[in-house]
């Protein structure tokens, strides 16, 4: 019979027979399925086995103090976090077009990362270790669509990666590759997760940078994460989580509108509340949610976030509209 206790059992006993006594690499996403496949590696290997998670400064309030904190503290996994939040900004400087923000992301990603997998390898390699493994969360789901998968990564080094081999070869550790994500939930909770990562909704990867419709600034990054605080504050306190599927908050920093606030005029940006409903982000509806629970959340961001003086909700589904703004 299928139980959690042992999938985690069977798990263990096969990256045990799978890493032996050489070394693993996982990137720690601040998402479930990272956290869940590190973890699990982590339970079977321990030391052998090195997280990654690079800041990249996009992450919404406190995603990262999790990662950092609660995540190490519930598995005593090794982390090495890499603060790349300056490199990233620097990168997106009068960037305002969406799939150039998703490019520049992508490509800072990977060479933070890979840097950091480097400097991991270079150590290892001192005490004469080798590191053959590069831990990943792919799901059933995930195997299904890319046709079976191959069980090899290349990574490719870039120019600016110092002491990379030219061609990588890690072979993958895939501990989920048979589980569906709330399956995946289950074992993060055996394992003694934190909650909020355990029951984590989707988040691009690409963070709050494209959330910002105008160019990403610290400031405006500062501002959409106080929204999105307190969005996701009310939506738990009301009971929500688990009726929608995700619900990006969008800052329009290229519009302003007029208000009036205490006694004067004021000329403020607007926060867009795009709340879905969804099975698997294919199609998605707009949730209807609870008039009260809008207005706390109108009242609230105009109140406590300065410069944030009107709240709109996003009523389109997908499609027509996509569930990200960008
Ligand atoms: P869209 O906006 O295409 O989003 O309706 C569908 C789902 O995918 C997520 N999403 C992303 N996830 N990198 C990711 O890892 C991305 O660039 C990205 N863009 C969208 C989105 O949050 C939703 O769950």
């Amino acid at each position: 019979t299928w139980t959690t206790g042992n999938v985690v059992d069977e798990q263990v006993a096969l990256i045990r027979a799978q890493v032996g006594t050489k070394r693993a690499i996982c990137g720690l996403s601040g998402g479930v399925d990272s956290a869940v496949a590190a973890a699990l590696v982590n339970k079977a290997v321990g030391e052998q086995l090195t997280c990654v998670y690079v800041d990249h400064g996009l992450m919404r309030k406190g995603e990262t103090e999790q990662v950092e904190k609660d995540f190490v503290a519930a598995t005593g996994v090794q982390l090495k976090v890499v603060d790349a939040a300056e490199r990233f900004l620097n990168a997106l400087k009068g960037v305002t077009d969406p799939e150039e923000k998703r490019k520049i992301i992508g490509r800072e990603f990977i060479r933070v990362f890979e840097q950091a997998q480097a400097e991991i390898i270079a150590e290892a390699g001192e005490h004469g270790e080798s590191v053959d493994f590069l831990v990943q969360g792919t799901l059933y789901p995930d195997v299904v669509e890319s046709g079976g998968g191959t069980g090899t990564a290349n990574i490719k080094s870039h120019h600016n990666v110092g002491g990379l081999p030219e061609d990588l070869q890690f072979q993958l550790v895939e501990p989920l590759r048979k589980l569906f994500k709330d399956e995946v939930r289950m074992v993060g909770q055996e394992l003694g997760l934190p909650e909020e990562i355990v029951q984590r909704q989707p988040f691009p990867g690409p963070g709050l940078g494209i959330r910002i419709v105008g160019e990403v600034t610290e400031e405006r990054l500062d501002l959409l994460r106080e929204a999105d605080a307190i969005v996701r504050e009310e939506l738990t306190a009301a009971g929500l989580d688990r009726e929608i599927w995700q619900c990006p908050v969008v800052l329009l920093a290229d519009v302003r509108s007029v208000g009036v606030q205490g006694d004067g005029r004021t000329y403020g940006h607007p926060i867009v509340l795009r709340p879905v409903s969804s099975e698997d982000a294919m199609t998605a509806d707009w949730s209807r949610l609870p008039y009260d629970v809008l207005a706390r959340i109108s009242t609230r961001i105009t109140n406590e976030v300065r410069d944030v003086n009107r709240v709109v909700v996003d009523v389109t589904s997908k499609p027509p509209g996509t569930i990200e703004w960008e």
